[in-house]
């Protein structure tokens, strides 16, 4: 979809790009200087959830993520929003007020914005931060050897599909908005404090897709464990009810091929795998040798983390049941 902008662009011509025209990443990289460089980045999303504030705050935590998953601090933030001629005054102001208070939590201040009408509504930010130049993170950072850690369970796509089906009870949507809205930001400076390299956050690729896309960048192949795998607490309820979002078959198709899933995983487990994230938890390959290090600083900081599979030699993913 990028290619028009690649062709017009000669890399070449922007050495201080660090990341951007040739490599898959989070977030953009422009260096000022050997010392820091900035991560900017976009996205927004139609909503997923009928609390206009948990919208608005899931939407912000979504945008900051790929700054977290570059190895950047966020600082600053613009709206990028459109919304219906019709929605009350008092759904924009709570949409609004849920991003400005997950941006101020984590330190981030939205300077202004764009908003323009339309039938549906979009919400996000677009993201500057701040990173140290020589301890960026990436996609294509992962190491053979490597230990998998997720830093948020999955299966939010399924659920918030069944919600707009009204399936869901008003606690396991409070579960789901809970970690949605739960910042990467103790993730990420847990990432930087430990040395990592290969890191990146859980969206719509879903977990299979994103580490495809970790172990194409970084020449690698993986193992997951579906047994290590962590869900909310209804996943697996809602995979039976097979509310998955038409992502999660878009995924299937595209990363299908690239993957070997283990035969005794059921048809709604495999499709978890696909399953797309909004806000997913940051995905890392963490050297052997660093292990015990990371576990204190993610027991320091509060954050909680799940092994889910090794970094192998060769390509592609395979899913094994344990
Ligand atoms: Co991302
Ligand atoms: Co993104």
């Amino acid at each position: 979809m990028l290619r028009p902008i690649r062709e017009t662009f000669d890399p070449e011509g922007y050495p201080d790009l660090l990341v951007g025209l040739t490599s898959p990443d989070d977030a953009a990289v422009w260096r000022l200087n050997d010392r820091q460089s900035l991560v900017f980045t976009t996205d927004f999303f139609t909503p997923i959830v009928d609390d206009p504030y948990a919208y608005g705050a899931i939407a912000a935590a979504n945008s900051l993520s790929d700054v977290y998953a570059m190895g950047g601090q966020p600082f600053l933030a613009l709206s990028v929003a459109a919304f219906p001629a019709n929605l009350p005054l008092e759904m924009t102001r709570e949409i609004l007020r849920g991003a400005a208070e997950k941006c101020r939590e984590a330190g981030v201040v939205i300077g202004g914005g764009h908003t323009i009408n339309d039938e549906e509504p979009k919400f996000g930010l677009a993201v500057l931060g701040m990173a140290e130049t020589g301890r960026l993170l990436s996609k294509g950072g992962l190491r053979v050897g490597d230990h998998l850690f997720l830093t948020k369970p999955l299966g939010f796509g399924v659920t918030t599909t069944a919600h707009k089906r009204e399936l869901v009870s008003e606690e396991e949507l409070r579960e789901a908005i809970t970690w949605m809205s739960t910042l990467n930001a103790a993730a990420g400076q847990v990432a930087l404090s430990q040395g990592l390299s290969g890191v990146t956050d859980v969206t719509g690729f879903g977990l299979l897709g994103h580490l495809l896309e970790m172990t194409e960048a970084s020449a690698v192949g993986a193992q997951l464990r579906f047994d290590a795998l962590p869900f909310i607490s209804c996943a697996h309820k809602y995979a039976e009810e097979y509310t998955f979002p038409g992502g999660a078959f878009d995924n299937r198709e595209f990363f299908g091929p690239r993957v070997r899933l283990d035969p005794n995983l059921s048809e709604k487990e495999q499709m978890l795998l696909f399953d797309p994230q909004t806000s997913g938890g940051l995905l890392m390959g963490v050297p052997e040798g660093n292990l015990e290090g990371f576990g204190q600083a993610c027991r320091q900081v509060g954050l909680q983390v799940w092994e889910v599979g090794r970094v192998l030699p060769g390509a592609g993913v395979q899913v094994t049941r344990a």
